[in-house]
């Protein structure tokens, strides 16, 4: 069956089949990244009042695109412009033809709400197969989701992937740990599908009922909709002895499958350039950077109908690496996201320095937290962590493991934080996304 995006449901070869354009030329594919955002643009500025507002405030005509590089003279859009937009002023398409509808739900305020039309569920569907079988799935496999369903894109995102690869599907969902793990022992699923924050508390849920998760059916991690760091990847490798690959999306721009890893070379997800085009900038002057270079990735989608999104901000930092497995390029894999970014005493600390610290810390688990504290005019930052649950540390030992890593902390990010070991469990565990920064300044 062929369809306008590609055919992506074939897992013949073992899974290793690919589609014509995830090898094409580079010219190839700018050629036809160029038509397609030209599409773009142009049914952004016809059919959404919002856009063609900014354009025209900022001087530009979708027919002022001749080249990918003119992309830059376009004005970006931010989760502001949906939140202004609020419910559906973003929408290209009279409602009726928008077939489903998710929301992220923000840390203040009102949900920013997404549609997709039949051919965008489609494209999504057809992206995040490309993911799963990037990742290594073969043919006959089945997928356990641990990802939510509802609003959130993750779970039904991988869901419609997974089938469209003609996977065997169990949708289960975020949550009751006791049952997943019941469930995976009765299952046996090839892969599971979930953030890596919560594959650990499932993990851990494994040997609490006995059970050594080394020895449990799966074999390919699919993890994402948080930062981890290549150190969590280690752990949730050598802990569950499976491979651990890195799915990235937003639901602004799709949801899961945006980008993903390749199992034959685990060096960043590759983005799914056909279907988004990315840009990385300078977070303070909004200038375009260089491959290679730092700063804030921006998407443009190609091909969406019900909600097109010209050059949006993603807050997420990273850079553009040339394709390696695919023509396409690959994105760093994220290392946090700019609004998670703690500034103490100057210095900007992500969480994903602080996992790193602690993974190589054989005594600690990899449950931790980040707090802000106010001290006079001072912000501080206390990092509590748990002991690795039988790992027999003793008081002394935790004093040692509180005290190297209070070190560390100061060598190599080059601040003084509280460190704080708890007992093991003593940590919230989410079922989704982690909270790895908790601001206590205004208390
Ligand atoms: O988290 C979509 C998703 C679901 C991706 C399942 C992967 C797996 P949102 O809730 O809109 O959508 O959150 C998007 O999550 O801007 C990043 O900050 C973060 N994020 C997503 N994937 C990754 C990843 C989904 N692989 C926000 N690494 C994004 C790091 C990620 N951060």
């Amino acid at each position: 069956m062929t369809r306008g995006t590609g055919s992506v449901e074939s897992l013949s070869h073992g899974g290793l089949a690919l589609e014509p354009i995830e090898t094409a030329s580079v010219d190839e594919l700018r050629a036809l990244q160029l038509s397609r955002l030209k599409w773009s643009l142009r049914h952004a500025y016809e059919n959404v009042e919002h856009y063609r507002a900014k354009f025209d405030k900022a001087g530009v005509h979708p027919e002022d695109l001749l080249s990918l590089a003119d992309l830059r003279h376009f004005p970006f859009t931010s989760k502001a412009d949906l939140r202004d937009t609020y419910p559906f002023g973003m929408f290209a398409v009279p409602r009726e033809r928008v077939v489903r509808i998710h929301a992220s739900s923000g840390t203040t305020g009102k949900p920013t709400v997404v549609g997709y039309t039949q051919r965008d569920i489609d494209t999504w569907a057809h992206v995040a197969a490309r993911s799963i079988r990037a990742a290594g799935a073969r043919s006959g496999d089945m997928v356990h989701v641990s990802y939510g369903y509802g609003l959130f894109t993750g779970g039904l995102g991988a869901h419609y992937g997974a089938e469209r690869l003609g996977l065997t599907v169990v949708p289960f969902g975020g949550g009751q740990t006791e049952k997943q793990v019941l469930l995976m022992r009765d299952f046996k699923p090839d892969i599971i599908m979930v953030t890596p924050s919560y594959m650990l508390a499932i993990a851990d849920e494994f040997e609490r009922q006995g059970l050594d998760p080394r020895e449990c059916s799966l074999r390919i991690g699919i993890f994402g909709a948080e930062p981890w760091t290549n150190e969590m990847r280690r752990e949730i490798e050598q802990r569950l002895s499976i491979e651990a690959v890195d799915i990235y999306g937003l639901s602004e721009v799709m949801g899961p499958g945006v980008a993903n890893e390749c199992a034959e070379t685990k060096d960043g997800p590759t983005i799914w350039e056909d279907h988004f085009y990315p840009e990385v900038v300078n977070p303070e002057t909004g200038e375009p950077v260089a491959d290679g270079e730092f700063g804030e990735l921006v998407f443009t989608s190609l091909t969406k109908e019900a909600l097109p999104i010209v050059r949006y901000r993603t807050r997420d930092l990273t850079c553009l690496l040339p394709g390696t497995a695919r023509t396409m390029r690959r994105m760093q894999k994220i290392t946090g996201r700019s609004d998670d970014m703690m500034i103490v005493r100057g210095v900007n600390v992500f969480p994903s320095q602080i996992e790193e610290l602690i993974l190589q810390r054989p005594n600690l688990a990899p449950h931790y937290v980040c707090e802000l504290h106010k001290e006079g005019p001072m912000d501080t930052l206390t990092v509590r962590v748990e002991l690795k649950a039988g790992s027999h540390t003793d008081a002394s030992g935790a004093l040692g493991a509180q005290a190297a890593l209070a070190h560390a902390i100061k060598s190599y990010i080059g601040i003084n934080a509280t460190v704080k070991i708890e007992a093991a469990g003593v940590i919230e565990r989410s079922v989704g996304k982690a909270r790895r920064v908790i601001d206590l300044r205004s208390n």
